[in-house]
């Protein structure tokens, strides 16, 4: 079976960068992306590719490459799903906000409302992609959607979990280390969809790569991956905080372990804590599904890289006050980065958002910087904490377009997103338009410690 026409529902961080990729490598294929936000689709379809909702590097150009050849975004839901061979269901499913599994579980409102429109809509027989990371056995759930309320057509379930990380995702997606299938292995016709979908990314992933498997495995290796990203993050950084007790050195520990072959260098580097959208909702889905099952001790092991992680974040924040002579009440100060890694305009789950809260529960004025996020995401992100009015968060936090702007009368600058332009920045300029003592918050362990004290700053950085 060739496919020929793709839909994508959700034209997110996942959608976009996945469809315009796999556009730009099957130029025969249509693919188009879905969307009810109209100002995002407005944005995938912006004349100028700079303007797409997405940062990412190397993004703009496959959009421009593919778009109105056989890349489209669109509002038109339904047409869209009624011309496609295979649909792809990439759309957000973050953790519950109400009722039963609240803060926990997966809310799936989104996936079920997309299983009933594929299933209102479809007429001819459609491959159903999961796309979205979702609790292990989802798939039966959207099966029996699908089946009882459709026209009688026939669905072919599939999962395809997406291992892109943010900042990097063009270069994930062009070169992925593998790409993990899992369809109904054991039928003729689950079989032949799971073939369909092998096809599409044969024409640029060696096939060693495709890797197939049951729907369970494959919902429940998206989770597990995560979770395993995630602990080892909470992992360094719980060596962090025993390295700045003891005179030993968080970085140097990282590279020691991570030479070990058996350890690897990868995913050890100390912060101020792991955010995105999908480390903390994944894993918290996992500690769901595990008590669900009633093994305490799973969700209780996985529960605990959570809230290391939110000690992370308290640690650095409460490290500024104790710092400042233990009050930052009226005190300016800077936050450098505001987006949850380099490279990504994401903000969700950003540990900024976590320090910025806390500093302002303690009366300080802050000032932020990021070169990618827009002023209003950052308002919007305190807003949805809900600690205070919307008026007070914009009283009391400045956003600016330039560092300089942010640093300059500062009490202290904290840096909170690793951008590698804070690097360069003109440090001794900054030191001099200062308050003093001038002190700065490394939480990357991005800058170099000597150059700064050299300067004069009094300099702290997680880990050391
Ligand atoms: N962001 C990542 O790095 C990443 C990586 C791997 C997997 N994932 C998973 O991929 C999924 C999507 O994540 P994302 O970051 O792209 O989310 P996102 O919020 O950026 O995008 C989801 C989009 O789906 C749209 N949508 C919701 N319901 C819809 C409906 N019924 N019809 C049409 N459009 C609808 C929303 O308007 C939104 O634009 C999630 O399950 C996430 O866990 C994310």
């Amino acid at each position: 079976m060739k496919i020929k026409n793709i839909c994508c529902i959700g034209a997110g961080y996942v959608g976009g960068p996945t469809m315009a990729v796999i556009a730009q490598k099957c130029p025969e294929i249509d693919v188009t992306v879905v969307d009810i936000n109209k100002e995002r689709i407005a944005a995938w379809n912006d004349e100028d590719v700079e303007n797409i909702p997405i940062y990412e590097p190397g993004l703009s150009a496959v959009v421009k490459e593919a778009r109105g050849r056989n890349l489209f975004f669109s509002t038109d839901v339904d047409a869209a799903i009624d011309k496609a061979d295979m649909i792809f269901i990439s759309v957000n499913t973050p953790t519950k906000t109400y009722g039963i599994g609240k803060g926990m579980a997966a809310d799936l409102k989104y996936i079920e409302l997309c299983a009933r429109q594929i299933a209102r809509v479809s007429k001819n027989d459609k491959i159903v992609v999961e796309k979205s990371t979702l609790p292990v056995r989802t798939a039966e759930a959207l099966k029996n959607i699908l089946d009882n309320t459709g026209n009688g057509v026939n669905y072919q379930i599939l999962s395809n979990p997406e291992f892109l990380a943010e900042g990097t995702a063009v270069d994930d997606l062009m070169n992925p280390d593998r790409v993990l299938i899992g369809g109904d292995i054991d039928t003729p016709e689950g079989k032949e969809a799971v073939e369909a979908l092998v096809d599409v990314y044969a024409h640029w992933v060696p096939r060693e790569r495709l890797l197939t498997t049951n729907v369970w495995s494959s919902e429940l290796s998206k989770l597990t991956a995560n979770a395993f990203l995630a602990q080892r993050v909470s992992s360094i950084n719980a060596m962090s905080e025993l390295c700045e007790k003891t005179g030993a050195d968080v970085n140097e520990v990282a590279k020691a372990v991570g030479m070990d072959s058996r350890i690897g260098p990868k995913f050890l580097k100390s912060s101020v804590g792991f955010g995105g959208s999908c480390f903390q909702k994944d894993i918290l889905n996992l500690v769901y599904i595990s008590k669900s099952f009633g093994l305490n001790e799973v969700a209780d092991y996985w529960e605990q890289v959570i809230l290391m992680n939110d000690h992370q974040k308290r640690r650095f924040a409460a490290k500024i006050v104790q710092t400042l002579f233990n009050t930052v009440s009226g005190k300016k100060i800077a936050l450098l980065g505001w987006a949850f890694k380099k490279d990504t305009n994401d903000t969700r789950e950003s540990a900024a958002i976590y320090v910025a809260d806390y500093l302002l529960n303690e009366q300080a004025e802050i000032v932020v910087y990021d070169p990618k996020v827009k002023t209003e995401q950052i308002y919007a992100d305190l807003d949805y904490l809900n600690t205070r009015s919307s008026e007070e968060n914009r009283a009391r936090v400045k956003v600016v377009n330039t560092p300089y702007e942010a640093t300059k009368d500062a009490h202290a600058v904290a840096v909170l997103t690793e951008w590698d332009e804070f690097i360069a920045l003109d440090w001794k300029k900054i030191y001099e338009e200062m308050l003093k003592p001038a002190f700065l918050f490394d939480g990357r362990r991005l800058l170099e410690r000597k150059t700064k004290e050299e300067i004069g700053f009094e300099f702290y950085a997680i880990g050391s």
